[in-house]
């Protein structure tokens, strides 16, 4: 506390309010105004203007009450509050003034310590929220996704055994839009099963982020290069890769986040503009950021980017893109972060584990057709019969020869009574599932390979099933290509055969 008479010369002093402004006695005592303390004090402030515009009412009303708040240089920085406020006797005579202060600094340290846990909080809740949402979405989409996989495998089927057997033009110019709009009817629902997906495809293995980013850059130049062009307009896409830096993650899955994320920013600039591709890297996490300088977002729109079936592009878009991305970089254990400004543009930014090691190429496996017998005998096990009589006659195509049984029970009889080379059998059948068809057959003959046939997606969890019972997944709906190269794949798997 320091105490000033009416003109303003010092007239008392709490010893306290040295150590508290940092000042020795004497600097203070040897000054006798108010005036001149403060212009001492404003030398010892962090911010000087702003405390001596915080004395300027005093200049136009002596009698003003102030109050303020000011940082005060030292060894630690100490936050000072300070009442000051004019002192009358009992007559009502103006006296002089008080000046009280007060030592803030923990409280205002608790203070900051509150916003912040209060911020982790929010944005804890916020992804809890997303995750609550896309929990209770996915197990309604994947329901809906299980059974379409089922329908559009008959219809795809039917469709590329009709093309095989078509030559009027016409005809097959129908039956090719068909096969298009089935195909991306089956895409939509792979994205489905994606963003509702729990386990990462594969094992996650160390890769190199600035590769993945270039590829997708790549990928993506007929979207933010030729399309542009096309309508006589320019994106700019700048490349500012880091040293080689190795994430840990599925380079697939990872690929697809930024193509999804690359195409959002190009589709946010209707003209032309600039997209910003950058790569770093902290000791946690590997990054990767997309800057735009497209139409932006409002805080609306932004709150919801990642919602399945969100979209503001109408029937251009279907809103699972960012799903998709939310899903991938959740299952990687890491994070994503949308800034965006309406008018400016938007900045997505994708943390990734950092991974330790060496880049480990992902090999394909996949045999070569003359490396598995070109005739093979299958026993396909399907409850649904008109499923069943597709995949006779795509394997048919392929060359194959085979077998139908409606049911578990029924399958192991033939198994029993046949000769075949692999089985291939619907995973959800009643009374007997797949899994214990693949078990049964794997009893009486181990060596047969058993491919399961699932609606359930790329994404069923192989963590669950025995390795020794099933020897691939091959997600529904098939097209002939995958169905051949599946079997192929599945007989390769088994026993040495003689070639
Ligand atoms: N870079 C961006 N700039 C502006 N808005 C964006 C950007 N990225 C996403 N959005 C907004 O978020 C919405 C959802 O994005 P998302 O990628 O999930 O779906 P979509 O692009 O509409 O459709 P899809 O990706 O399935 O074709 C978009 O419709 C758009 O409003
Ligand atoms: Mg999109």
């Amino acid at each position: 506390m320091l105490s000033f008479d009416a003109r303003g010369r010092l007239a008392s002093v709490d010893p306290n309010v040295f150590r508290m402004l940092g000042v020795s006695p004497e600097d203070v005592l040897k000054r006798s105004t108010d005036q001149s303390i403060h212009d001492f004090l404003k030398d010892r402030v962090t911010d000087p203007n702003a405390y001596i515009s915080s004395y300027e009412p005093l200049r136009q009303n002596p009698y003003a009450v102030l109050e303020d708040v000011f940082a005060v240089v030292g060894r630690e920085q100490r936050a000072v509050h300070r009442h000051s406020a004019p002192l009358f006797d009992a007559d009502g005579d103006f006296v002089g003034r008080v000046e009280v202060y007060s030592d803030i600094t923990k409280r205002r340290a608790l203070e900051k310590a509150a916003v912040k846990a209060y911020e982790q909080l929010r944005t804890t809740q916020e992804q809890l929220v997303q995750s609550e949402k896309l929990r209770a979405v996915g197990e309604i989409a994947s329901g809906v996704a299980h059974d379409f996989n089922n329908t559009l495998g008959i219809v795809l089927g039917n469709i590329q055994m009709l093309l095989r057997s078509t030559v009027d033009e016409a005809a097959r110019a129908r039956l090719k839009a068909a096969e298009r709009a089935a195909l991306d009817a089956v895409d939509t629902i792979r994205r489905i099963q994606d963003f509702t997906r729990m386990a990462p495809r594969d094992e996650p293995k160390p890769f190199d982020l600035n590769s993945i980013v270039s590829e997708a850059v790549d990928m993506m130049k007929p979207a933010w290069q030729d399309a542009p062009h096309a309508r006589g307009a320019e994106i700019k896409l700048d490349l500012d890769l880091t040293e080689p830096m190795l994430a840990l993650g599925n380079t697939s899955e990872m690929r697809e986040v930024l193509i999804n994320i690359i195409l959002n920013a190009v589709q946010a600039i209707p003209n032309s503009g600039s997209i910003a591709v950058s790569t770093g890297c902290s000791t946690a996490h590997a990054w990767a950021r997309i800057a735009d300088t497209g139409i932006g977002m409002t805080e609306d729109v932004r709150k919801r980017v990642f919602d399945p079936f969100f979209t503001t592009r109408g029937m251009e878009g279907s809103g699972l893109g960012m799903s998709v991305v939310y899903g991938i970089v959740r299952r990687h254990n890491g994070s994503i972060s949308v800034e965006s400004e309406p008018g400016k543009g938007t900045i997505v930014t994708v943390f990734l584990p950092v991974a330790e090691g060496k880049v480990v190429e992902q090999e394909i496996d996949r045999p070569s057709e003359s490396d598995v017998l070109a005739r093979a005998s299958i026993l396909v096990v399907d409850d649904e019969a008109m499923f069943a009589e597709v995949l006779v006659e795509m394997l048919a195509e392929c060359g194959h020869a085979a077998a139908v049984a409606h049911s578990g029970i029924e399958a192991i009889e033939m198994f029993k009574k046949g000769n075949f080379d692999l089985v291939l059998t619907d995973l959800g059948m009643p009374q007997m599932s797949g899994l214990q068809v693949a078990e049964a057959v794997k009893k009486v003959k181990p060596e047969t390979p058993v491919a399961l046939l699932t609606g359930w997606g790329a994404g069923l969890d192989r963590g669950d099933m025995d390795e020794s019972v099933v020897d691939l997944v091959l997600p529904k709906p098939v097209s002939l290509e995958n169905l051949s190269a599946a079997v192929a794949a599945a007989l390769a798997k088994s026993a040495p055969r003689e070639m």
